[in-house]
């Protein structure tokens, strides 16, 4: 394919300069991407408009979920990036079976839907978007629970994570993933899958560093890619609480901003890198996805800069997903398998 056949505009980033990541099979996938969910905020025209902009800048890698409920505008948005004269084999892209789509008859479905939804043969990478099969509004309160909502049940994550191994057998998607998982849940997907996950995404910032499952994660040969990179400032206010802490607000990372003058949320996305994750920061603002993008490519964060940001983890978890909790009594606590065992029923 001609490099010049999609322009990058004179202040974006060369794709080719943008690191990237190694799965376990040899494919390497962009060190960043762009995030699609528009927390309630923006229309998915606002970001399928992103999409196209941030592709101008040097963006090749977005993740995208059924449940975004944008993957039709996106589709459009990606069209015309391809007619624009970038080929395929030159995106990311990723999307996510939702979790009242485990079913084995609705996998494959699923994904046939948002392959059509995005106008594309196949996915990159297509994810379990989270372990539990329960649904939930979108937009739902917290406090809100579904009376069909079940635990984990690895013998039925298992029938869904086979339907899921037929996707790539079908040539629908060239690699799958998790999200949200436990280490106790990768250790028995691990043990099971004839094909193991290539990626886990997984909420990932310097106030919630996640160390035990991100080792585990990286000694497995999984790639980690970090969700809510910034601390999700401008999430949806049903998914905040008085507790939660502010990564953009922590003096170590608006000290280091202040001598790189740029935005804090800049530096989370940097030190991501630098640690290892594949970040996908949001925005539909140019100045800000390409600010994000351009960390990628210039000076590294030093050795101490490294180590005080390691040191301002709160483990603040901010999407505790308590819609997915499936009986009275419950805490948040209970859906992420704090003592090393799956919460049992
Ligand atoms: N797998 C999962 O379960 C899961 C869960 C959550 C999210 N995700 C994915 O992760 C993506 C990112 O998460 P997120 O959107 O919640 O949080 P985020 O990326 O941590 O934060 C996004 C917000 O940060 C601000 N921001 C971004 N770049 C900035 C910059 N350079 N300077 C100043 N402000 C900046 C923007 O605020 P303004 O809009 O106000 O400018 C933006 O809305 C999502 O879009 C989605 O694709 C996945």
């Amino acid at each position: 394919m001609d490099d010049q056949a999609f322009a990058i505009a004179d202040d974006g980033v060369d794709p080719r300069s943008v690191p990237g990541r190694t799965l376990y099979d040899g494919a390497e996938m962009p060190a960043i991407g762009l995030g699609t969910f528009g927390s309630d905020r923006f229309t998915p025209e606002q970001i399928a408009q992103a999409v196209i902009g941030a592709a101008s800048v040097g963006y090749r890698h977005f993740d995208c979920a059924s449940v975004y409920g944008n993957e039709d505008m996106i589709g459009g948005a990606f069209r015309r990036i391809m007619e624009g004269g970038l080929g395929r084999d030159e995106l990311w892209i990723t999307s996510k079976l939702w979790n009242d789509k485990h079913s084995e008859g609705d996998v494959i479905a699923s994904c046939e839907k948002s392959l059509a939804d995005l106008q594309l043969d196949y996915l990159d990478l297509y994810l379990t978007h989270w372990p539990f099969p329960n649904y939930h509004a979108p937009g739902c309160d917290v406090d809100s629970r579904s009376p069909n909502a079940q635990p984990y049940i690895h013998e039925n994550f298992m029938r869904t994570w086979s339907r899921m191994e037929e996707l790539v057998s079908r040539g629908m998607v060239r690699h799958i993933g998790t999200s949200n998982m436990t280490v106790p849940k990768l250790k028995l997907l691990l043990r099971d899958a004839e094909i193991k996950p290539a990626c886990n995404e997984m909420e990932l910032h310097p106030h919630f560093q996640q160390g035990e499952l991100f080792r585990f994660v990286v000694d497995n040969g999984i790639v980690p890619i970090g969700f809510c990179p910034i601390g999700s400032p401008t999430r949806p206010d049903r998914d905040k609480t008085a507790a939660d802490t502010v990564d953009i607000e922590d003096p170590v990372i608006v000290r280091i901003a202040e001598r790189l003058g740029v935005h804090p949320a800049v530096v989370c996305v940097k030190w991501a890198v630098q640690r290892g994750q594949i970040p996908i920061p949001f925005s539909v603002h140019r100045n800000e996805y390409l600010g994000n993008l351009r960390s990628v490519v210039s000076n590294p964060l030093s050795d101490d800069e490294m180590s005080e940001i390691e040191s301002i983890d709160r483990n603040c978890r901010l999407i505790k997903g308590q819609v997915f909790l499936w009986k009275d009594g419950q805490t948040w606590e209970d859906l992420w398998d704090l003592n090393g065992e799956i919460t049992p029923g």
